[in-house]
């Protein structure tokens, strides 16, 4: 299976995809790296993996709806059959999920619908949680609302601060988004009532 990974910082998660996809048995391979931004890390990585890579700013588009239109079209143009954003700090608009909707996947670093948006470690540190944990889920249209495909429990520590608790938590999230992902890309997978099915 063909994957387009769009990422927007370390590209830790997507690095763990790089690596899962060198083995032939994990039946996919990373066609393309993307990103919103210049100079990440997941784009260093993916180039250092020899993986194509784009970058497509807000600021290179004259609206977002431009902006949005443009990613669909060079996403699509790498023929994916599975599109991960791992760590993409954008929303996806009308026209991708329109391209590409019911194979684009999200990973975030919180046990949806707990604690959605852009610092969910932050977010659950500061609510008390005891644990927290990290969700793959197929996107829709919402803000990290779309159906759950696999989560992953993760204990917060009385000593935790965001950035500790977001560590011990990438590390579960890069082992569920490389089984998850595997599996959705082996066996395919349908979704029906937002429950989603491998095969
Ligand atoms: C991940 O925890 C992801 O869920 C969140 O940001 C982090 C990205 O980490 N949105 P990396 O760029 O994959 O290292």
């Amino acid at each position: 299976a063909r994957l387009v990974v769009l990422v927007s910082g370390a590209g830790t998660n997507l690095q763990a995809l790089l690596d899962a996809c060198a083995e032939d048995s994990y039946g996919a391979r990373v066609a393309a790296a993307g990103a919103d931004r210049d100079g990440t890390g997941g784009l260093a990585r993916a180039e250092r993996a020899g993986v194509p890579t784009f970058v497509h700013r807000l600021d290179q588009f004259a609206t977002r709806a431009d902006w949005d239109a443009a990613l669909a079209g060079t996403v699509a143009a790498f023929e994916p059959d599975l599109i991960v954003l791992a760590g993409f700090m954008k929303l996806v608009g009308r026209d991708f999920l329109a391209a590409h909707g019911g194979r684009v996947v999200n990973t975030h670093p919180a046990l949806c619908p707990a604690f959605p948006g852009t610092d969910g470690p932050g977010d659950a540190l500061a609510y008390g949680v005891k644990v927290t944990g990290a969700t793959l889920f197929v996107v829709d249209d919402g803000v990290d609302t779309g159906p759950i495909v696999a989560q992953v429990p993760v204990p917060v520590l009385d000593e935790d601060d965001p950035a500790t608790l977001h560590e011990r938590i990438k590390v579960a999230e890069r082992q569920m988004l490389v089984e998850t992902v595997g599996r959705m890309a082996r066996e395919g997978f349908t979704i029906t009532d937002r429950k989603v099915r491998f095969g």
